[in-house]
């Protein structure tokens, strides 16, 4: 009985020495000295001893299972303090390494090229204001004298919500809504988001930007609206930039015109960017039709107005050689990373 125990001193010394974690020291815990761990079984065969070999082999016993938990004590302090010392190594910190580099967010090339033009025109003493993407019929055709069954209402392919109101085809929207209001002069510029049904290709999408500009007062002329184009091309565009106007038809202005800037990027020459002719177009302008200002209740006697609108798609396009709108929408950020 005693070689037995003995035996099991042995063997579980031996386990403690190879166990390399808690965990396996508490199997071995309960393998021996757990309820029914062989430590546990040889005392129930304490009974089936002449009773005056009991003391002996009970002192034996206990002798045996404080020597075991012991061992055990030492081999998890060891096996605790490694553990730590891992966890030390693992978690080191080199403050003294470079830091890691974070990418920052940056502007939209759509949203640079407007943040430009706007500057340019605040500096020449221009307002800033928004109109609303959803609008009436009223401020979208009518009162910018496109009446019903004017031909420029299938141009412009409309977005319905119902018979009077629509998702705005131009932010000229703006123009009558500010004019409606009656406070003159005005000089405000109105950029925005606009809505047309069409289909998606590189110088077409259904949801593009304009910047709309309108400046109603007394004595105002075509002189004005060149001089203005003339000082926003240079700046906008660079130095040594001409404007032409070509004559055209807006419904809203009389007269209109369009307006081709020379070609930023071969001066005048032609080149690829203006396919040859050395003219970029950039906008549709003219003056204020007399019908328009009279709908929106201003005296067409008294004062007088230009009117522009710029795609400003077609202007970062231009400013930054980029030669497929959608470049602009599908937000790669291989592409837009070029614009940080
Ligand atoms: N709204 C016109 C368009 O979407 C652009 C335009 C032309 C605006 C002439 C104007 C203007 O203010 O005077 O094509």
């Amino acid at each position: 009985m005693s070689k037995s125990l003995e035996e099991i001193r042995l063997e579980t010394e031996e386990r403690i020495n190879r166990a390399e974690s808690t965990e396996s020291l508490d199997e071995i815990r309960v393998s021996v000295l757990g309820k029914k761990g062989s430590l546990t079984e040889i005392m129930k065969t304490m009974k089936n001893l002449p009773p005056e070999e009991r003391p002996k082999f009970g002192q034996q016993m206990n002798l045996v299972r404080a020597h075991i938990e012991e061992k055990m004590g030492n081999r998890l302090k060891d096996i605790q303090a490694k553990v730590l010392a891992e966890k030390m190594k693992r978690e080191t910190l080199d403050v003294t390494m470079p830091g890691r580099k974070m990418i920052r967010g940056h502007k939209h090339p759509n949203q640079i090229a407007l943040e430009d033009l706007e500057r340019v025109f605040i500096g020449m003493g221009y307002e800033v204001v928004e109109g609303p993407e959803v609008e009436f019929d009223r401020y979208n055709f009518e009162l910018l004298n496109i009446p019903a069954n004017h031909p420029a209402k299938d141009e412009q392919d409309t977005f319905y919500i119902t018979k009077d109101i629509l998702l705005r085809t131009q932010t000229s929207s703006v123009q009558a809504r500010i004019m409606e209001k009656g406070e003159l002069p005005i000089k405000i510029i109105s950029p925005g988001r606009v809505f047309r049904a069409d289909e998606v290709d590189a110088t077409h999408s259904p949801s593009f930007h304009q910047v709309e500009g309108l400046v109603v007062g007394k004595n105002v002329t075509m002189a004005d609206l060149k001089g203005t184009l003339d000082q926003f091309a240079t700046n906008f565009f660079g130095p040594g930039t001409k404007t032409k106007l070509r004559p055209h038809h807006f419904p809203f202005t009389e007269p209109s015109a369009e307006v081709d800037v020379t070609c930023f990027k071969c001066g005048g020459k032609g080149c690829g960017v203006c396919k040859g002719s050395g003219w970029i177009e950039i906008l549709g302008c003219g003056m204020v039709h007399p019908r328009v200002l009279e709908m929106c209740g201003i005296d067409p006697e008294i004062y007088s107005g230009f009117a522009f609108g710029i795609g400003l798609e077609r202007v970062t396009l231009l400013k930054y050689e980029i030669d497929d709108m959608r470049l602009l929408y599908e937000n790669d950020v291989r592409f837009l990373q070029q614009f940080r």
